[in-house]
Parts: C-alpha cells; structure tokens; sequence
C-alpha cells in the first residue's frame, strides 16, 4: 500500500465528534508506552503525525488517522498506567465502551511489548475481545530489543498465554521497520474485501 496522504482527523470523546466511516477503523489498543504512536508513525512514514510521549497516559480522547481517504488508525488511550487516577480511568473505559457500541466496521490490534510475557491487564483486554468477536492482531512491538533466538521464545509463550494462533500474532519495530509491510498488506485486505461487499451489494 502507498500511503498517498495521512492526517488526523478528529480528536474525539463522543459519538458526534466521530469523523464519518470509511472502509475501516484499525484500532490500537495497548499499554501506555507501548508503542501505539510509533507504529502509527511508521506505517504511515511521518515522522511526527501521531504524538509519541516521553510523558505516558497523555492521550485522552480517541484520536483517529485518516489514510489515503479510504480508512483510520484510531489510537485509544493507553491502559494501565498507574499515574492516571481512578476517575479517569472510568472515563476512558466509557469513552472506548461508547465508540465499541457504535457500529463501525473495525479491526482491533492488541500492542504487547514483546519482551515480556502479557500481563494482567493484556489478558483482560484480549479475553474481551475475543468475546465481543471482533476481528483482532496482537502486534509484539519493540521487536528491535530482541534476538532471533529470543523472538522464537517469545512468540511461544505470548502464544500460549494469549492463546493464539500463528496468524494472530505479529513482531513489529517502529525503529526498523520490521513487519511494516505485511501489516499493510493486512489493511489493504481488508479494504478490498470491504469494496468486494461494495460491489455485491449495487
Ligand atoms: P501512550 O500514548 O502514552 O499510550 O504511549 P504509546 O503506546 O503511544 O507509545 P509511544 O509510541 O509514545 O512509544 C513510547 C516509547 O517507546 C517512546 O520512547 C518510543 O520511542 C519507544 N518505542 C516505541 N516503539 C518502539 C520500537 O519498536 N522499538 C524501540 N526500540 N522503541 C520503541
Ligand atoms: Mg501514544
């Protein structure tokens, strides 16, 4: 896929500030600092298109990328970070429940840090959306900071624990680009098979 034009269109935290559907919505969910913004970066080569932090939890709204005019990233709210109080964690959690309760044709990608093995919190997140039966990746990112050897032990225990097949899981690197392609390929799928349905239907 040629990323032809990238921009963000809409800060939002309620249904009237959604920007109108396109073909899909990819969905980025993980832990703050995990790497949401860098692979949304890296995707779609600018440099600086989403806000990556040194300064974890800042985002606050749902922020949603439009590529090329034809679909979005939408970079949620990093989880689990300790400094965000109480309060505001609820309000994140009804600010993502309200946007899940919208119809959309969406796809959700699960950021793990690849190092590690997926916490409490990362198994919450992937049981529920496996019960709500949206179509979901776990991308492993910072797959930089790892050997082969170590990729390969990853990858069966994040299976494992995750219980995930082969296809459920890619190793991403924002920094050098590791993977980049395929999860385009991934997108540009998903577009055509949403113009196949398009098509059937006229
Ligand atoms: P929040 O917006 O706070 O939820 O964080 P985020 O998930 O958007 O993370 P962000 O992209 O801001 O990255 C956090 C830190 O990890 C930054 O210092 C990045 O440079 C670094 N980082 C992200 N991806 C990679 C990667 O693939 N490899 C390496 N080595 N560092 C990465
Ligand atoms: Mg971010």
């Amino acid at each position: 896929m040629i990323i032809k034009k990238a921009d963000l269109a809409a800060l939002a935290a309620w249904k009237s500030q959604y920007p109108p559907e396109l073909t899909i919505d990819i969905v980025l969910a993980g832990r703050s600092n995990v790497g949401k913004s860098s692979l949304i970066n890296r995707l779609l080569n600018r440099k600086a298109l989403a806000r990556t932090s040194s300064n974890p939890g800042k985002t606050r709204t749902l922020n949603f990328y439009s590529v090329n005019d034809a679909w979005y990233f939408v970079d949620l709210p990093g989880y689990g970070y300790a400094k965000v109080s109480l309060e505001e964690r609820e309000a994140f959690k009804k600010m993502v429940n309200r946007y899940l309760e919208t119809p959309r044709r969406r796809e959700f990608w699960q950021l793990i840090d690849a190092r590690h093995k997926p916490g409490e919190l990362d198994q919450q997140m992937s049981a529920y959306l496996r019960s709500v039966g949206i179509p979901y990746l776990i991308v492993a990112t910072k797959a930089d900071k790892l050997s082969k050897n170590q990729i390969a032990k990853q990858k069966k225990i994040i299976m494992q624990e995750l219980a995930l097949n082969e296809s459920e899981l890619v190793f991403f690197s924002a920094t050098t680009g590791l993977n980049r392609d395929l999860l385009l390929a991934r997108i540009a799928e998903q577009i055509e098979k949403d113009n196949g349905k398009e098509k059937a239907r006229d």
